[in-house]
């Protein structure tokens, strides 16, 4: 029996077995680096044609995003401004902010040949995956939860991964995400700044009844909500005396009945 198969058959359990791992190392990596992109995009942060800083405008001047990226709300892209933006306050006509700084060098000489300033992009989704700004803005979801702190960076860079398994991340849960649409474009809201008596009042202003309300915070039977009041005490009870985010992530998403799809065709049409 010992000679009736050639002696290299005896290697070759081996030799499959070093293939195979051959074969997952490779894909291992090829999965890693298409699955994972965060490790080539996230901290992207190129040199753009003028030295603009969101710090100083967002940050310390108090501009709302909108001023800029004006169309965030209402399409499915967002915009970069157009120079006409930056002449408000920096163009020669109107009152001219900073007129002789060497950093508004490249703003001064746009004016002057009508070029448009070519800010370099940083944020892409490939072709065949498809997003739109309007409807996150719109349903509760902030700046800050794509985008980062973009209110304190002096570069923007890409903060976050925008990978296949971050979008899903936030769909399978997105009471983590979900605040009220006036704190959209304020990047340092925190849940606990918000007042119950305002938020539950204007929940039930817009319709809702107390037992939903109360329904969400999980409250027993026993404890009904007469009034807004006693509302408030059941979601104290619940979740302690300041706001979490929990809490409004949980109503917001009752109320407005928030979904994100999962399925495939949802992002790949
Ligand atoms: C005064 C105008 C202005 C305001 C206000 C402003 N931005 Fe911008 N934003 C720009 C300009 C110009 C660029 C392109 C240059 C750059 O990347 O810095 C930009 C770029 C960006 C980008 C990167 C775009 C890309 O290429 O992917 C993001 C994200 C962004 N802004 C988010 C915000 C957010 C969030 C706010 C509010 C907190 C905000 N911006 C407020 C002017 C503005
Ligand atoms: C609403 C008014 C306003 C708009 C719009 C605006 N800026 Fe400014 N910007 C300012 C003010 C005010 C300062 C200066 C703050 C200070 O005194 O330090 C400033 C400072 C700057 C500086 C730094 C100048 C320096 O020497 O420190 C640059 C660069 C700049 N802005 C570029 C831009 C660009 C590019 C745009 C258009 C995308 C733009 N700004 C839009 C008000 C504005
Ligand atoms: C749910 C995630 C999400 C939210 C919320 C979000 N963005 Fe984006 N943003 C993206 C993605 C993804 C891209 C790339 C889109 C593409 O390539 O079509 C992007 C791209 C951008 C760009 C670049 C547009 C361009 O053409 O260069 C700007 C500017 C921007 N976002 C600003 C904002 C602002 C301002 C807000 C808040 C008002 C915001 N975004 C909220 C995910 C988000
Ligand atoms: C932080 C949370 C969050 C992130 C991150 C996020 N989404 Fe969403 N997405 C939502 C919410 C909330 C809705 C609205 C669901 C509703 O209205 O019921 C939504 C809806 C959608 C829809 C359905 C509405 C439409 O436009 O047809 C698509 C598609 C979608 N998201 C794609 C994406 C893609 C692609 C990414 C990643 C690049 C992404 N989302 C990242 C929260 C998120
Ligand atoms: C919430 C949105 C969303 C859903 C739902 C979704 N995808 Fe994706 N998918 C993405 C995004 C965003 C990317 C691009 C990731 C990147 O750029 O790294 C992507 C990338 C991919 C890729 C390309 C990977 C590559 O690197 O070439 C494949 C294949 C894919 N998705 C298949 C699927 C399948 C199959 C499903 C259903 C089970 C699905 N996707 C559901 C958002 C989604």
């Amino acid at each position: 029996m010992g000679n009736y198969f050639p002696r290299w058959i005896n290697w070759l359990p081996l030799k499959i077995a070093v293939c195979l791992g051959f074969v997952a190392v490779g894909a291992g990596a090829a999965a890693s680096y298409y699955f994972t992109p965060k490790y080539t995009r996230v901290g992207y942060e190129p040199t753009q044609p003028v030295a603009f800083s969101h710090r100083q405008h967002v940050g310390e001047l108090g501009l709302d995003c909108r001023y800029c990226h004006s169309y965030v709300e209402s399409s499915s892209h967002a915009n970069v401004p157009t120079n006409e933006t930056c002449y408000n306050c920096h163009g020669p006509d109107k009152g001219q902010v900073k007129k002789d700084s060497v950093k508004l060098a490249a703003v001064r000489e746009a004016k002057e040949t009508g070029k448009p300033l070519e800010w370099i992009k940083i944020h892409k989704a490939p072709d065949y995956v498809y997003f739109n700004h309007s409807v996150h803005i719109n349903r509760g979801v902030s700046c800050v939860s794509c985008h980062g702190q973009v209110n304190d960076m002096e570069v923007v860079k890409h903060a976050e991964p925008h990978s296949m398994g971050w979008c899903l991340d936030c769909h399978r849960k997105p009471e983590d995400s979900l605040r009220p649409l006036d704190q959209i474009t304020n990047l340092n809201y925190k849940p606990e700044q918000l007042s119950r008596e305002d938020f539950y009042g204007k929940m039930v202003a817009k319709g809702a009844t107390l037992e939903q309300l109360a329904e969400t915070i999980g409250a027993k039977e026993e404890a009904k909500p007469t009034d807004l009041q006693s509302l408030i005490s059941i979601a104290e009870k619940a979740y302690g005396p300041k706001m979490t985010q929990t809490e409004v992530g949980c109503q917001i998403k009752a109320r407005w009945h928030i979904t994100p799809p999962e399925d495939c065709t949802a992002c790949h049409r």
